[in-house]
């Protein structure tokens, strides 16, 4: 029988809420589609656990974390508790580096039933994904602070460009556009003001476009291509940018498609596999934060969670799984409008105008997938 050990980390605030309800829509898929996963859970990796250990991650992290298949990992960060640099680098920054999970890919889509700021939008219609460096560029660790509190004190950090962090991020998203139907790269670039490093960006991937003839390139610089993005958001299939850029489009593309918190991420090691010595598993999160504005509520939207599990099982090779999961939330979404029409309960959450709640959201996705 196929099985999957999965880490699961929910972390703070509204992370540890979506997580019970993606367990068990992953255990329904794994009931449905005859395989098992065996979760293993961690506390740590936590802002609670830093207040209580001093520290985010014990000693024995890595290797706990090599025992599994991937990790599904909910949201950190209590900033009124523990200063966001101080959790964020010590735990999710440092999974990505140390585990080298150099691509992040942000799917961004109009579901069925979740209406868009932008007016005229029918669903589907905006659908691409953001490609986003995952290692490296501006999140880098090298600079610090000078004449401390003299009248020149000076704080630098550097924008690191490596030829192979680039370049293996930039052919991964040439051949995830290759394998779609519109066959379209954007790159993110801002080399007309950002003078060494962005040009270096658009140099390597107009060397690396040179694999790819039958992929159309583009460019603009991240400040139009905001704009671009709320104005003409259908015309992209695959943006592919730095880290700072990407995280930046990366909550740009699912607000314009009505809420942050549908949006999920996939933190990919491509290349290590299972049976190496330094396995590496890559990363599995909805792209929001910890919410600490909602969190203890129990509103905050499930499916960004949910829709994270799906990429994991899609990950595994579990296709059927993959698709019906993905289904069941299309279809949950879809059809929450007309059941409220019909006397129903409403299952949609407040991000998305609904007077539902995580858990009877999560509940309808997980029975659909169970009764199909
Ligand atoms: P956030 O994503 O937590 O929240 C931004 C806004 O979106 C809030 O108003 C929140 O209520 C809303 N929102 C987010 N997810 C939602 C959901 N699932 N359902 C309904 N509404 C949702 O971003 P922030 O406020 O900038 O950050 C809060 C904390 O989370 C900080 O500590 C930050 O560093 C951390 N953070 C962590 C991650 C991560 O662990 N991957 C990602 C982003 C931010
Ligand atoms: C994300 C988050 C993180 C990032 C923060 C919390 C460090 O915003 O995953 O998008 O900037 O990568
Ligand atoms: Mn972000």
């Amino acid at each position: 029988r196929r099985t999957y050990t999965i880490a699961v980390i929910p972390g703070d605030g509204i992370g540890i809420e979506v997580m019970p309800p993606a367990l068990r829509c992953l255990e329904a898929a794994a009931t449905r589609f005859g395989f098992t996963l065996i979760f293993r859970h961690f506390e740590w990796a936590s802002c609670t656990y830093y207040l209580k250990y001093g520290k985010m991650l014990p000693d024995d992290w890595k290797s706990l974390l090599k025992t599994c298949d991937a990790i599904f990992f909910g949201a950190v960060g209590d900033p009124a508790r523990v200063p966001d640099h101080v959790s964020l680098w010590g735990s999710l920054l440092r999974f990505r580096r140390e585990f080298d999970q150099f691509v992040n890919i942000r799917p961004c889509r109009l579901m069925p039933g979740v209406s868009s700021p932008l007016t005229g939008r029918a669903p589907g219609s905006i659908d691409f994904f953001t490609v986003r460096e995952n290692t490296e560029g501006e999140y880098s660790s090298i600079g610090g602070k000078i004449f401390e509190g003299t009248g020149r004190e000076t704080v630098i950090q550097n924008t690191v460009f490596t030829r192979t962090g680039v370049d293996r991020v930039v052919r991964y998203a040439f051949e995830l556009a290759r394998s779609r139907p519109a066959k379209k790269l954007t790159s993110a670039t801002k080399s007309n003001g950002i003078s060494i490093t962005m040009p270096y960006w658009d140099e390597r991937v107009a060397e690396i476009a040179k694999e790819y003839p039958d992929v159309e390139v583009e460019k603009y610089h991240i400040d139009i291509l905001c704009a671009h993005f709320v104005q003409r958001p259908h015309t992209f299939d695959v943006v592919v940018g730095s880290n700072l850029f990407g995280d930046i489009l990366s909550d740009l593309g699912p607000a314009c498609t009505g809420t942050i918190g549908i949006a999920p991420s996939a933190n990919l090691n491509p290349t290590s596999k299972r049976t190496d010595e330094d396995w590496m598993p890559s990363l599995f999160e909805p792209v929001h934060g910890s919410a600490p504005d909602i969190a203890g509520k129990g509103i905050a939207n499930p499916v960004g969670m949910i829709w994270a599990g799906q990429m994991m099982l899609e990950h595994f090779g579990e296709k059927d799984a993959a698709k019906a999961l993905l289904t069941a939330i299309e279809n949950v979404l879809g059809g929450a409008k007309a059941k409220v029409q019909q006397g129903g309960e409403d299952v949609l959450t407040p991000d998305m105008g609904g007077k539902g709640s995580t858990e009877v959201l999560g509940r309808a996705i997980e029975s659909v997938l169970s009764s199909a």
